[in-house]
């Protein structure tokens, strides 16, 4: 069962997934997704996988969901609101979403005997982080935004349900900065309105949907003043979401609640992704600089090893390739529309 599958990484996964042999259920409330990504999974995969569109803020309808869907063995938790900014002018919004969803799907889940669940997190849990790479044992600090807050409160909740209940097993990934889209062109971000992220606003720019990216700030202390940021493939981290679902079915996890990192290792600057972008699509886009974003920390990204001794993963998708494909993806979904 993969809740949110429709999003973003949700599809990317599903698409993953089907590959290695999984069948697949998808719930999704289509809140800031779309039904038609059904059919991209299925030009992709040659399968179309099973919607159930659900609300699992309804705690009735969640527990409907695995009533009538016996053979669930594992359930990926992606299902949640996303934008930061969003989340700090309702923060109860958030919460009430975010966690009415995560607690509903972890009652109907111990009713039902399920007992593996891999959930998706933010490397937003390490706040401003002291230590840098960032190691799973980097401590946590509350997060800027109510967004990251349900990040962090949901990890804790988990925490406390694989200590009390000793048959439940579960994995937090916790990614950096996704982006890059499939291959094909067929699946990739499609934010509401908006893009909230860098390399959205970046390529809807590019293909003159956005007249001018906003760089938020150079006057950080970073080698050009702009933000650091671990950008990863969604391919990699779809990869990495199959890699956890076989460790828990096969009960090779150490311990009953694993965290992992799911990032590069490498930073690159805001500046360094717009340079980056214009090489790649040799095309110029339009930018200022602007106010830093409220928020916004100066440098993250991840140390790998943890991911790659225990999980067997890393990266394997260049920043080159990210850019590729999330451009790939732009132009085809804006010819589609036309
Ligand atoms: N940026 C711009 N202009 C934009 C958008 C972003 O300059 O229009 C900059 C930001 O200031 C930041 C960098 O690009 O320095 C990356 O910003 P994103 O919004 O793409 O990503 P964030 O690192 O802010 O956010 C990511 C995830 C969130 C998560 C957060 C935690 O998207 O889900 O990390 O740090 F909560």
């Amino acid at each position: 069962m993969v809740t949110g599958g429709c999003g973003y990484i949700g599809s990317h996964t599903v698409v993953a997934l089907i590959e290695n042999g999984f069948e697949v259920l998808i719930l999704d409330d289509l809140s800031n997704s779309n039904k038609e990504v059904l059919d991209r999974i299925k030009t992709i995969t040659g399968t179309r996988p099973k919607l159930l569109e659900v609300d699992l803020k309804n705690s009735f309808l969640c527990d409907n969901m695995f009533c009538y869907n016996k053979n669930i063995e594992a359930v990926i938790h992606f299902a949640a609101h996303k934008a930061v900014s969003e989340s700090v002018e309702k923060p109860l919004m958030y919460y009430h979403n975010n966690l009415y969803a995560l607690i509903n799907v972890l009652v109907a889940m111990e009713k039902y005997n399920i007992n593996n669940f891999i959930f998706s997190s933010s490397a937003t849990v390490y706040g401003n982080p002291e230590i840098l790479p960032i190691t799973e044992q980097n401590k946590t600090q509350r997060p800027f935004s109510p967004y990251g807050n349900t990040k962090k409160v949901a990890e804790e909740i988990i925490a406390d349900i694989t200590n009390s209940n000793k048959d439940f097993t579960a994995i937090s990934l916790r990614y950096f900065n996704p982006i890059g889209a499939h291959d094909s062109g067929q699946l990739g971000e499609l934010p509401n309105g908006i893009p909230n992220n860098l390399m959205p606003y970046i390529t809807q720019t590019a293909v003159g949907v956005r007249e001018t990216l906003s760089v938020f700030g150079n006057d950080y202390p970073t080698k050009d003043g702009t933000p650091i940021r671990d950008y990863i493939h969604v391919i990699d981290l779809a990869e990495a979401h199959v890699i956890a679902v076989q460790r828990l079915l096969e009960n090779k996890q150490e311990t009953s609640f694993e965290t992992f990192n799911l990032g590069t290792g490498n930073g690159y600057s805001v500046l360094e992704i717009i340079n980056t972008f214009q090489k790649v699509i040799n095309q110029k886009i339009n930018y200022t600089i602007t106010e830093r974003r409220p928020g916004d920390v100066p440098i993250l990204y991840s140390d790998i090893a943890f991911a790659k001794e225990k999980l067997g993963w890393v990266a394997k998708r260049n920043l080159e390739n990210m850019i590729s494909t999330a451009w790939k993806w732009e132009q085809n979904y804006r010819q589609e529309q036309n």
